[in-house]
């Protein structure tokens, strides 16, 4: 493996004074992901590139853009009961300056490699969480005067769109250009630190199954055994023509009573979710549930502020046995799918966040207890979860040195995690960034292909 020498290293705060005190984060700031999430940017040698100093334009364009976003240059802080909150303290976010003794093109294509791990920020999370910075970024430059940018950022304080808003609004600032859009700080809108409605022993109608652990293998008690093994990352690309293709396939047979049709995410999705069915052998009466992640800013009421900054995402899950799945045209798996996103109206959302504010606790929710430990969800074999990046303003990051040649997600390296992307390179194909137990994945990549024909 190629040698990367860390050059630098500094916090970086905001330009101005900024704002200080206690945060209460939303209900869904603290569960699912809680860990830092790393994408990773590639830039070719240019002029512009080679003639400012790069380092000085991210930190001065940093420090000011954090003047806007404060609480990502906060920490967080355990409450008790598997609850954080934020503590906007302005202890600044980290900078790391690297060399690589590579050029770019030895990454080939950047298909996530091992490589990746010495140009994205890792985060230690066996310090105290009031140590760890929400957002670290690392700037690499390679011998051919080529640079790799990566930011690992903080999924309690941000999710993908807030995660992509700042990132952008750091750009412009860099690019002398003012504020697009300025990010809405007040979680309250999400109810953020109020008490539960009603009584704690009080339910509603929707049962919230997206909260309970997922299914097991069948004839096993636990998922310990799935947990340890070894998993590979795969880009794997769809053209336009195979999108239309499984779109047609999909829309064919199609559950009567829906107006719309299936959509390119539900279409692959559920194509997605056959092939590893079939891919990983399960037997027909195999349970398997489908995570959905679901935005909800414009389905919740009243709508969420333009610019709402922090977690405003939910997880919900499709759940059918993999005989259904591949017995029936690819039609059945895609209407499952659409009916788990069909159920998240603006009822369905509040009743989600008071099911969690009578939690107890929230650890079994949170995937940092399942770094090295048993707690936390799962969705491995027999599951996926399958993210939509298609609507987030992932490409065309400029800094004022160009956009880059290449951006993808950092690492990812859950079994069944998967996502979504446009293909920057060809009008209306897609890729598929999947992560999957080594044991699986040539046999999902043929099912992948072939099944479209
Ligand atoms: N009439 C006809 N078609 C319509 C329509 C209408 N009124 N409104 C939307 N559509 C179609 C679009 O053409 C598009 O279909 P296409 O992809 O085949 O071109 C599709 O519906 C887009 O709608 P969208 O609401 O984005 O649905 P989706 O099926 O693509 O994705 C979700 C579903 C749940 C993933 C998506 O709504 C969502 O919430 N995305 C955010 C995910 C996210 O936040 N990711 C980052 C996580 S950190």
């Amino acid at each position: 493996m190629a040698t990367v020498n860390l050059k630098n290293s500094q916090m970086v705060k905001p330009a101005e004074t900024t704002w200080t005190g206690t945060v209460a984060l939303s209900e869904w700031d603290q569960i699912g992901t809680i860990t830092h999430v790393p994408t990773i940017y590639f830039y070719k040698k240019s002029l512009k590139l080679d003639s400012g100093s790069v380092l000085d334009t991210l930190k001065d364009s940093l420090s000011r853009a954090l003047v806007h976003f404060y609480p990502l240059a906060g920490r967080l802080r355990w409450i008790g009961n598997g609850r954080l909150e934020l503590d906007c303290n302005a202890k600044g976010v980290r900078l790391i300056e690297a060399e690589s003794q590579t050029k770019l093109e030895s990454l080939g294509d950047f298909t996530p490699s091992p490589e990746y791990e010495l140009l994205v920020p890792s985060v230690d999370y066996t310090i105290p969480i009031e140590e760890i910075p929400l957002l670290l970024v690392q700037v690499t430059r390679f011998q051919c005067g080529g640079i790799s940018l990566s930011f690992t950022i903080s999924h309690a304080i941000v999710d993908g769109q807030s995660a992509l808003h700042f990132i952008s609004e750091w750009a412009r600032i860099a690019r002398g250009e003012p504020l697009s859009v300025a990010p809405f700080l007040d979680r309250r809108v999400l109810r953020a630190g109020e008490p539960v409605v009603g009584s704690l022993e009080e339910s509603d109608d929707h049962n919230h199954e997206e909260f309970n652990h997922p299914p097991l293998l069948l004839g096993q008690s636990n998922n310990l055994e799935e947990r340890k093994k070894k998993t590979i990352v795969a880009m794997l690309k769809l053209s336009k023509f195979q999108v239309e293709k499984l779109k047609n396939m999909a829309n064919e047979s199609k559950n009567a009573g829906y107006t719309r049709p299936f959509s390119r995410y539900e279409t692959v999705t559920g194509h997605v979710w056959r092939c590893a069915c079939k891919a990983r052998g399960h037997m027909p009466q195999q349970p398997t549930a489908l995570g959905v992640c679901v935005d909800s800013r414009s389905r919740i009421k009243p709508a969420l502020p333009l610019g709402y900054f922090g977690n405003a995402t939910l997880d919900v899950i499709a759940i059918s046995c993999t005989g259904e799945l591949v017995s029936k045209p690819l039609g059945y798996a895609v209407s499952k799918i659409r009916e788990a996103i069909m159920a998240v109206t603006s009822e369905f959302i509040k009743s989600g966040i008071e099911f969690l504010k009578k939690q107890p606790s929230l650890t079994k929710f949170q995937d940092i207890h399942a770094l090295g430990g048993t707690e936390g969800p799962f969705y491995g074999n027999p599951n996926l979860g399958v993210v939509s990046w298609l609507t987030l303003p992932i490409y065309g990051l400029d800094f004022g040195w160009g956009k880059e040649v290449y951006m993808g997600p950092g690492t990812h390296d859950f079994d069944g995690d998967s996502l979504i992307l446009q293909n920057p390179n060809e009008d209306g194909g897609l890729i598929l960034a999947l992560c999957l137990q080594v044991g699986h994945m040539e046999a999902f990549k043929k099912y992948f292909y072939e099944d479209i024909m």
